[in-house]
């Protein structure tokens, strides 16, 4: 969906978005693809670039506000679409710090010998929360899916450093407030929009600034790597003047932090995953790297992880 197809919805304009938020583009699921048929797609290309067979995940961990039911979760759909036999498979919700919380999560089971192989996914097929009235919400979200196949070793390589933190005073910034046990779908939420993502932009934009730059510093101490040896930073794609502000704050050149997010919009917990990938193929990545993840979203809820490639 470009910018000139929200140009017919609401009152907003290409050059509005382009330079508030950097999107261009994104990508939207056609009806009938839930979110687990997005994270499927992911899941069968990490198994592909890991060598590692169904047989072997023993767990996996899908980072996901939209999954297909609210019963069961995602996780468990997945985990029959891909036919994983021998994985426990559960849902993280954490918006879009969801694939760092799984990676986190992923890495405290491996390390503690609870599993040896695993499947992070983050996955969204936002276009189903978002309100296409709401121009200050509609234009940011798009659809998708990223997976990684997390291993022990004995390379010294790998997870260095993860931080989770969140703030649930702050959950009225960016939240759906209908649907749930606190208010049930009616009728009267749904006309209103109450049913569908609300976000106060402007509120969000500080807090994220300000905590993705307290979480990336935070695991670059914690893993004692200085902000000169990070080769690459990774960070959620909701609005490229966040990433901006983020790189300045870490007092990181522009080139060593990756953007796509004028393909995909604010891809949810499926953002940092989907840039991870694609820095990967680029020849972004190597062997050795140091890397750092960060992200932000509603709870609100931030974290990162520090990881040598
Ligand atoms: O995913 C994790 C969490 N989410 C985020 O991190 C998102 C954080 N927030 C943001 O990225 C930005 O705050 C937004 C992109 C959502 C909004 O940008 P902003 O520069 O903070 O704009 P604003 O909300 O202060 O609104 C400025 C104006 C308003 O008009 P008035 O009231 O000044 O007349 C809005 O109504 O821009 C208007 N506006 C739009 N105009 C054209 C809001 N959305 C649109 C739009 N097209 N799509």
């Amino acid at each position: 969906m470009t910018n000139a197809d929200f140009e017919r919805i609401v009152d907003t304009s290409d050059e509005w978005i382009v330079s508030r938020t950097g999107i261009k583009e994104r990508r939207i699921a056609d009806e009938g693809i839930a979110s687990s048929d997005l994270a499927v797609a992911a899941c069968e290309k990490a198994l592909e670039a890991s060598g590692c067979s169904r047989e072997e995940i023993d767990l996996l961990i899908v980072g996901t506000v939209t999954p297909d039911y609210r019963l069961p979760s995602c996780a468990c759909v997945v985990q029959e679409k891909m036919g994983l036999p021998n994985a426990a498979a559960f849902d993280v919700v954490a918006a879009c710090t969801g694939f760092i919380n799984g990676l986190s999560i992923a890495n405290s089971y491996i390390a503690s010998g609870q599993a040896k192989k695993i499947l992070v996914v983050g996955v969204e097929k936002l276009s189903s929360i978002a309100n296409y009235k709401d121009r200050n919400t509609c234009v940011l979200f798009g659809d998708g899916a990223g997976a990684a196949v997390v291993a022990g070793d004995d390379t010294g390589r790998g997870v260095l450093s993860t931080f989770m933190r969140s703030d649930g005073n702050m959950r009225e910034l960016l939240w759906i407030k209908a649907g749930g046990s606190m208010h049930a779908f009616s009728e009267e939420y749904a006309a209103s929009g109450e049913d569908k993502v609300l976000m106060n932009g402007s509120e969000v934009f500080k807090v994220a600034v300000k905590e993705m730059g307290n979480a990336a510093r935070h695991v670059m101490k914690d893993a004692g790597v200085d902000q000169s040896d990070i080769s690459l930073v990774v960070p959620h794609q909701a609005n490229i003047r966040i990433i901006e502000a983020l790189a300045r704050r870490l007092k990181v050149d522009l080139d060593k932090v990756y953007m796509n997010i004028s393909k995909y919009g604010n891809t949810s917990a499926a953002s940092v995953p989907i840039a991870l990938d694609e820095a990967y193929r680029e020849g972004r990545i190597k062997e050795g790297d140091h890397i750092v993840m960060v992200a932000f979203g509603g709870g609100l809820i931030w974290g990162s992880a520090l990881v040598k490639w």
